[in-house]
């Protein structure tokens, strides 16, 4: 153990800020099709148990001072559940999800429509396929977006120009790690990220970018370790990362154990469930 008087001043004095969230409850999760190589339609999923460990995901968020909005799930939607998908929100301004597959197509609109009820100054819906908050990972000063599986090149520059923020291009390569969200977690001014799930360019950029950034180990990543949230000191996340949960614990942070066992048969985790409304200027 580190003791605290050891550590720099920053990673001693990490503390969580209240966040809004929107979760979407498995009620219709089911694993029917496949479009990521995590889902087996001949695997069996426990919905009742998807349930429960989804709840136990919103109660932790509201234990630890969060905010969690709910948008109602639409039968035969079985994804809907992973609603940082639905779109990126920052400030007063919204973007719609654009789904790149088919059997998600109608989940845009959904969340287009929930957004457009909140108190946005302006919803748009995205041009360009563009999968939300799986693919764009918001920090305090740029946002990082991924392509390769999902989200277009053309979306990062279409959302440089909704939101008026510098977006980073990164290059996905693993088909395991095919939104962005999967192989890079956001932590406050630095990031936990796979550097293997990305080509050899974006790889050294992030390293350029993240001199001190945590790098999780395959362990960590194939139990999709990177998948959680941050809320300056809490780090909610799959309770299998046994490397990066300590990692993160030397450096200041306070990791929640999750298990979301049920909906990672559909390769999703903490941060799939979970759209963040992001206040501008901080992560
Ligand atoms: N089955 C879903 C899909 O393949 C999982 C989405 C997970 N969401 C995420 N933000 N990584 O689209």
């Amino acid at each position: 153990m580190t003791s605290i008087a050891t550590l720099p001043v920053q990673e001693s004095a990490r503390r969580p800020v209240s966040r809004r969230y929107l979760m979407c409850r498995p009620e219709h999760f089911e694993v029917t099709y496949a479009i990521n190589p995590w889902m087996d339609t001949a695997e069996p999923v426990d919905r009742a148990l998807a349930l429960a460990q989804w709840d136990a995901l919103r109660a932790a968020y509201e234990a630890h001072g969060h905010r969690v909005e709910v948008i109602d799930p639409v039968a035969g939607l079985p994804d809907m559940v992973f609603a940082a998908n639905g779109g990126l929100a920052i400030g007063d301004r919204a973007l719609s999800a654009r789904f790149a597959n088919p059997e998600r197509a109608d989940e845009g609109p959904a969340y287009h429509r929930w957004l457009s009820a909140q108190r946005f100054a302006d919803v748009a819906a995205a041009r360009e396929t563009n999968e939300g908050e799986g693919d764009f990972a918001i920090t305090p000063t740029r946002i990082l977006a991924g392509t390769g599986f999902r989200s277009a090149r053309g979306a990062h520059q279409e959302v440089a120009d909704f939101f008026e923020m510098p977006v980073v291009s990164l290059d996905l390569v693993d088909p395991r790690f095919y939104h962005l969200d999967t192989a890079l977690m956001v932590l406050g001014d630095t990031i936990a990220y796979y550097p293997a799930a990305f080509s050899g360019p974006s790889a050294r950029l992030l390293a350029q970018l993240y001199p001190d950034a945590i790098i999780a180990t395959d362990e960590d990543a194939n139990v999709l370790g990177l998948n959680g949230v941050c809320d300056g000191y809490h780090v909610f996340m799959t309770d299998r990362a046994t490397e990066l949960t300590a990692r993160l614990r030397e450096r200041g942070y306070d990791p929640v154990g999750i298990d979301l066992s049920e909906l990672l048969k559909s390769g999703g985790s903490v941060k799939c469930c979970t759209m963040e409304f992001h206040r501008r200027g901080q992560d």
